[in-house]
């Protein structure tokens, strides 16, 4: 059946009859401690490296900072209220390291796990499973300024905080994932600085992302020790990686991108070992001699279930000497050892943070890691784009979220009808919120967020995802 009042979606993968999905598909919405809870200091909170990068000069656009956010902390019951209204089936949210374990080591604060403690609560409530994530880039100061993830010793530090939580929540979250986008926080975080801490150092970050992977493995340990009943997993961005032209060195810079960005982390934690060819790329950065024996294999200890964030995808080219790089999407420094490969735009349309719109890269990336990795249960755990909102006579209409999120949804309905064994989904954000270095300058959310006045506003897309909730799927076109 169609429905006239849909907007027309964009990259239809799908035409003809209603899109339904499984029985029980997990329909939810996603945040993160650092981008929506505000109350930095207070009950007991200390430092993390966001809190730090955030108040450094030049860090973030017009120096925004994560102090007061979405103030969720103190709003915490409207907003889950808020999520019920959204008919969300599950909500994810991350675990603020420094407000359970100030300082990131020793006993847990109480006055920390009990704000957790209460939204499980609420959620709980309100019918809304919690979908906990421990490490959303939060790292305590303290650990960083003992070496941060390059070293190896923030690894236990992380199995120990994530001991804590378990032992708090463990009797009331059944899906846990350890690490959001381990790419993020070793290539962003410590290769081209663009986030906490801000090091610009390729070796550095290849260490972090492997002690990132071994603080995960360790975590799955302690958790399934503790809680054998819960699912666990990890969620990682994934990107289609294509060659700008089917020359051969075009091909050659698209396998060494797509080792850097994917499987980089999917070989080791769904297949214990590094590829061989991105060991090969990166003899100029590292020897690997931080990989310990018996490394590999906490790292792959088994899971329950694969998480995805997907957003675009990657189109690159050879290096051109002599050439300028005014094609280039973006600063290459978070690509160690491959610094010269060329981000190509296509011209297709982008979304306010200029990412290329390219909803069947979403069927290419679920059908890869189904096909070449794991028969494991998949997530959605992010999927979204901002835009400029506007808000007029009291609502926001923001039809090109609702295109995107629509054109997406379509193609994750297609790669079930291919066979993938996705089972939920979850829209990247629930709420506008502080988009890392870009601050509060670019908005996610379904739900608007005027900051002066903390007042919600439901945008169009977050009333017709509630209608895709309702549902359980998407009309035809
Ligand atoms: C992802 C992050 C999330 C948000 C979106 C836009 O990389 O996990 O916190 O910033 O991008």
């Amino acid at each position: 059946m169609s429905d006239p009042s849909r907007p027309p979606a964009v990259g239809v993968l799908d035409q003809g009859t209603d899109l339904t999905f499984p029985p029980g598909f997990l329909w939810g919405a996603a945040t993160a401690a650092y981008q929506i809870e505000g109350a930095a200091t207070e009950g007991g909170r200390t430092r993390s490296i966001w809190d730090t990068f955030s108040h450094t000069e030049g860090r973030t656009v017009g120096g925004h900072t994560g102090d007061v956010a979405c103030d969720h902390f103190h709003r915490m019951p409207d907003d889950v209220r808020l999520m019920a209204e959204l008919g969300l089936k599950s909500y994810r949210f991350s675990v603020s390291w420094p407000r359970v374990q100030p300082g990131g080591s020793g006993a847990a604060n109480a006055e920390g796990l009990d704000f957790y403690r209460r939204l499980v609560d609420e959620l709980l409530g309100h019918g809304i499973e919690p979908w906990l994530t421990l490490y959303h880039w939060d790292l305590p100061q303290p650990l960083e300024d003992a070496g941060g993830w390059p070293a190896r010793d923030t690894a236990g530090r992380f199995a120990d905080y994530t001991q804590l939580v378990a032992d708090a929540l463990g009797d009331r979250v059944r899906y846990w994932t350890t690490l959001n986008e381990p790419w993020c926080s070793a290539f962003l975080g410590y290769g081209s600085g663009a986030h906490a801490p801000g090091r610009t150092d390729g070796a550095a970050a290849v260490r972090a992302g492997h002690h990132l992977m071994l603080g995960h493995g360790l975590a799955v340990q302690a958790l399934r020790a503790s809680r054998p009943e819960a699912q666990l997993g990890i969620t990682l961005n994934l990107y289609p990686v294509t060659p700008a032209t089917d020359s051969a060195a075009d091909a050659n810079a698209a396998r060494r991108i797509d080792a850097l960005a994917n499987r980089f982390f999917l070989d080791p934690v769904l297949r214990g070992s590094y590829p061989t060819d991105l060991q090969a790329d990166l003899a100029s950065v590292t020897d690997f001699g931080h990989v310990c024996d018996d490394d590999l294999e906490i790292i792959s200890t088994p899971l329950d279930l694969v998480g995805i964030n997907y957003y675009s995808r990657h189109v690159v080219a050879a290096p051109v000497e002599g050439e300028q790089p005014e094609e280039y999407w973006r600063a290459p420094t978070c690509w160690p050892g491959s610094e010269d490969v060329r981000f190509v735009t296509r011209g297709v349309p982008v979304t306010d943070m200029d990412w290329e719109i390219d909803a069947p890269g979403l069927v290419e990336t679920l059908e890869r890691v189904h096909r070449e990795y794991t028969d494991l249960p998949l997530y959605v755990t992010e999927n979204g784009s901002a835009f400029v909102d506007v808000v007029v006579d009291g609502q926001v209409d923001d039809a090109d979220r609702l295109a995107y999120f629509d054109s997406h949804l379509r193609a994750a309905h297609a790669a079930i009808g291919a066979g993938v064994p996705l089972r939920g989904y979850f829209a990247w954000s629930l709420m506008d919120n502080f988009e890392w270095a870009w601050g509060y300058t670019k908005r996610f959310g379904m739900v608007y967020v005027d900051y002066d006045s903390q007042i919600r506003i439901p945008k169009a897309s977050a009333r017709w995802y509630a209608e895709v909730i309702r549902r359980n799927g998407l009309a035809a076109q």
